[in-house]
């Protein structure tokens, strides 16, 4: 037995996976190969699920038979819509809701007695999963804005259609784009707590719509997907107390409050991600409001000049730049972390497909630290 103990898994190789790879130290990110620059630039949503599930990019005749499998079954049952309305009457946060609908999904599977180790139901699920997912979370939103779901339209892609649904209007171009793109750089990204937990669950060769619903609940905490959220309610913080940035960063820095959107427990330089994004909120902020591009590259300006805290591998993650781009996209602060799941579905799947092709249970253990020789006294005599 090893006796080494590593506190949260860190550099712990628990499988082997041709996903993705991340170069923490030189801020590299691939999927199946394709640096995420390119596929971010050159290719869509659709394409990089089919990549990551069937390990190569669509032919043109491939993809329009993946799309349009994906497109009919954007539709979520009633029962799935009703819920919904319950739950926004009742304020709950979006990423419960849609842990709750992901769940309900399996309720309507019609492969729902498939053996488990049929990876080719398992895959038509995830499929399933994937096109729902959008249905339901832009619902949610309606009925919280007092708004009946709009229907998915057929024509549009699953990141246009989802803007759709969302406000009842065809986003343009620009806005199509950047979401597609966000979609994108989000889809998988290594062995992360929501990936691992869904393949923990996968494992045991519980169904997927477990195994997803347990990657929504680990991507909910502010360690992990919330962060995007935190960022941008820091820089409404910043905006509405009309304080200067730097005074802000200075203040949080001294009191030794972490800053949202910083540090990666895999990369020690920028994340590439965030670069991309970076760029993304640059072009909205010469289209439209520059406030939020000047106050995020403020902060990160005096974190890493000032403080040397990127020296220190400190330096902006994906959730950094994502939030300003989601505000202007008019996109709601806590459905955030909901739309980041909405694309880290697809890696989920992708991981217990590969996962359980080759499938041993994942069961650590713990250094047990507790009394070894108690001696047992009965209820009645403690
Ligand atoms: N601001 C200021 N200092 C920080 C930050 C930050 N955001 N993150 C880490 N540090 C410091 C930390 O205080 C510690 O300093 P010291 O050694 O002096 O005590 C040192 O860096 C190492 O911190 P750690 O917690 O051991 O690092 P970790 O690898 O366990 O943490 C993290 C990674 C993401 C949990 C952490 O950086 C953090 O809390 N960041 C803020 C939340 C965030 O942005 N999360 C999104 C992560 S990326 C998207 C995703 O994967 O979901």
């Amino acid at each position: 037995m090893v006796d080494d103990l590593k506190k949260g898994l860190e550099g712990v190789l628990v499988a082997e996976s041709e996903l993705s790879s991340i170069d923490g130290d030189a801020g590299r990110l691939i999927y199946r190969g394709y640096p995420i620059e390119d596929l971010a630039r050159g290719a869509t949503y659709e394409e990089v699920l089919y990549l990551l599930w069937n390990g190569h990019l669509p032919h043109a005749d491939e993809l329009e038979a993946f799309t349009e499998s994906l497109t009919e079954e954007r539709t979520v049952n009633d029962d799935v819509l009703a819920t919904m309305e319950r739950l926004a009457d009742a304020d709950e946060r979006p990423m419960a809701a849609l842990r709750t609908a992901v769940s309900m999904f399996s309720a309507t599977e019609p492969e729902g007695d498939a053996d488990p180790e049929d990876l080719d139901a398992t895959a038509r699920k995830g499929r399933r999963i994937t096109a729902k997912i959008p249905t339901a979370l832009a619902a949610f939103e309606r009925y919280r804005l007092d708004e009946e779901p709009v229907d998915p339209d057929p024509d549009l892609g699953l990141a246009a259609n989802f803007l759709y649904m969302l406000t009842g209007e065809q986003p343009d171009d620009v806005a199509a784009e950047t979401f597609d793109q966000a979609l994108i750089l989000h889809a998988d990204h290594g062995l992360n707590a929501s990936t691992f937990t869904s393949m923990v669950i996968g494992s045991t060769m519980a169904d997927i719509y477990s195994a997803v619903t347990g990657g929504v609940a680990a991507l909910s905490g502010p360690l992990h997907g919330g962060a995007n959220q935190d960022v941008m309610e820091v820089l409404i913080e910043i905006d509405e107390s009309n304080k200067d940035p730097l005074e802000w960063v200075e203040e949080a820095t001294d009191e030794g409050r972490r800053i949202p959107g910083f540090g990666h427990r895999v990369y020690n330089v920028k994340d590439p991600r965030a670069r991309i994004l970076q760029e993304r909120s640059k072009e909205l902020a010469e289209n439209g409001d520059d406030k939020w591009y000047d106050i995020t590259t403020t902060i990160e300006n005096y974190l890493s000049e000032e403080k040397g805290l990127v020296e220190k591998g400190i330096a902006p993650n994906v959730d950094f730049y994502s939030g300003s781009v989601y505000y202007q996209l008019g996109i709601p602060i806590d459905m955030y972390t909901p739309i980041f799941a909405m694309s880290r579905a697809g890696g989920w799947i992708a991981h217990v497909l590969e996962y359980q092709d080759d499938n041993r249970l994942i069961r650590p253990r713990a250094r047990y630290t507790g009394p070894e020789d108690e001696t047992f006294v009965s209820l009645d005599e403690r």
